[in-house]
C-alpha cells in the first residue's frame, strides 16, 4: 500500500516514521507547505518524494492513501478532499471542529467508498484495549463513574483549547469503555496564557444508564498525568500511561452491605493487581490497523462513526464552556 502524508510539523513525522516501517506499506509522498518542514522530514525519510503541494499526491494513480496531520480546522476540507481523489483517508484527531463538518467528510468517505480512519490514539492503546476488557467482563460489577487526567506543561496552541486538543483523546477512551454516547455535557475552563484558549477545563458528562464520566484537561500543570480511573459496584481499575510496567492495576474495593446491622456499608480492601499489558507501540498498532482496514476494506475501530460521535461530545461541552457551563443536550 502506497501512503502519502500532509503536514510534518510536530506530529505527522511520528505517522510517516510508523508507516515508512510497517512492512505492508510504503511512504511514497511527504507534503508540507513549509520547505523547512519538508527538508526536516526528508533528511529522516530519504525514500520519500517531498512535496509543497497536495495535488500532486492526488494526482498519482498509484498513491493509495493519504494521511493528514496538519492543523485542526483544515481537517475537513483536506480529508474531503482526499476522499474525492478516490483516495483512503488517515486524518488525525479530532476529525473536525464541528459535528455538522465531521459528518460531510463522513459522507464524502461512504460515497466515494473508501476506508476513512481517525487518529485516536488511544483507541488502540493495550493498556486500554485491556482495560476495556476487565470491564466488559463484569469484573468491577456494574460501572458506576470514570473519570481521566490529563495533565502537563505541554504544548501552547493557539487555533484549539485544552477542551479539543487533549480532549479528544479522552472522550474517544470514555465512550469506548461507556459503550453509549453521553446526554448531557457540562464543562469550565480558564484561559490564562492566551485570551480565549482554555488552559484548563474541567467536563462532566452524563450518560443514559446512569454512568458518569469526568476529565481533567490542562496543558498548564506542574504533573504530567495520563491516567483512567473506572470506578464500578464491585471493584475499580487504572490505567495509568505514566507507568512503565503497571499501566493497569485492579482494585478489590468497594462496600459490601453488613448483616449484622441493616442499612450499613462497610469498606472492603483486598487484593490490588497488574494484568500484563503488551509494550507494543499504540502508534504503530494505529498506522498497521489503518493499512489493514485498507487492505480489507473493513470499517476502521475509529472509523467515521467514532470519529462523528467524539467530534458531537466536544461540540456539546464547548457549547457549555461558552455558555458558563449551563447543561448542554449532546
Ligand atoms: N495523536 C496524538 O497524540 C497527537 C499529538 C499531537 C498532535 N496531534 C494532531 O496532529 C495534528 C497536527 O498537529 P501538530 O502539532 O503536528 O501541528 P503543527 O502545526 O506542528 O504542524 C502542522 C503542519 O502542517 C502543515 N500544513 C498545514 N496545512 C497544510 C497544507 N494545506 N498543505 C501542506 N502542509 C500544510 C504546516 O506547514 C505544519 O508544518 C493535529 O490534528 C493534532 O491534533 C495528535
Amino acid at each position: 500500500m502506497r501512503v502519502g502524508i500532509v503536514g510534518l510539523g510536530y506530529w505527522g513525522p511520528n505517522l510517516a516514521r510508523n508507516f515508512d516501517r510497517l512492512p505492508d506499506a510504503e511512504l511514497r509522498w511527504i507534503c508540507d507547505a513549509s520547505e523547512e518542514a519538508r527538508a526536516r522530514a526528508l533528511a529522516q525519510l530519504p525514500g520519500a518524494r517531498p512535496t509543497a503541494d497536495l495535488d500532486e499526491l492526488l494526482e498519482d494513480p498509484d498513491l493509495d492513501a493519504v494521511v493528514i496531520a496538519t492543523h485542526v480546522p483544515s481537517h475537513p476540507v483536506l480529508a474531503t478532499r482526499v476522499l474525492e481523489a478516490g483516495k483512503h483517508c488517515f486524518v488525525e484527531k479530532p476529525l473536525a471542529q464541528s459535528a455538522a463538518e465531521a459528518e460531510q467528510v463522513a459522507d464524502a468517505a461512504r460515497s466515494a467508498g473508501r476506508v476513512l480512519m481517525v487518529g485516536h490514539l488511544l483507541e488502540y492503546h493495550p493498556g486500554v484495549q485491556k482495560l476495556k476488557e476487565i470491564a466488559d467482563s463484569g469484573e468491577l460489577g456494574d460501572i458506576h463513574y470514570i473519570y481521566s487526567n490529563r495533565l502537563n506543561l505541554g504544548k501552547l496552541r493557539a487555533d484549539e483549547n485544552a477542551l479539543w486538543s487533549l480532549g479528544a483523546h479522552d472522550v474517544s477512551v470514555v465512550l469506548r469503555l461507556a459503550g453509549e454516547e453521553p446526554i448531557e455535557a457540562r464543562a469550565v475552563g480558564e484561559s490564562y496564557m492566551r485570551d480565549g484558549v482554555e488552559d484548563v477545563v474541567f467536563c462532566y458528562l452524563r450518560f443514559e444508564s446512569g454512568l458518569a464520566a469526568h476529565l481533567h484537561l490542562s496543558w498548564l500543570d506542574p504533573h504530567k498525568e495520563r491516567r483512567f480511573t473506572v470506578v464500578g459496584s464491585k471493584r475499580m481499575a487504572t490505567f495509568d500511561d505514566m507507568e512503565l510496567e503497571r499501566k493497569v492495576t485492579v482494585y478489590d474495593k468497594g462496600f459490601d452491605q453488613s448483616f449484622q446491622s441493616y442499612g450499613e456499608y462497610i469498606a472492603r480492601s483486598g487484593d490490588i493487581w497488574s494484568p500484563h499489558v503488551s509494550n507494543e507501540e499504540p502508534l504503530r498498532i494505529e498506522c498497521a490497523h489503518f493499512v489493514e482496514c485498507v487492505r480489507t476494506g473493513s470499517e476502521p475501530r475509529s472509523g467515521p462513526d467514532s470519529g462523528v460521535r467524539v467530534v458531537r461530545v466536544l461540540e456539546a461541552l464547548q457549547r457549555s464552556l461558552e455558555e458558563s457551563s449551563r447543561a448542554a443536550a449532546v
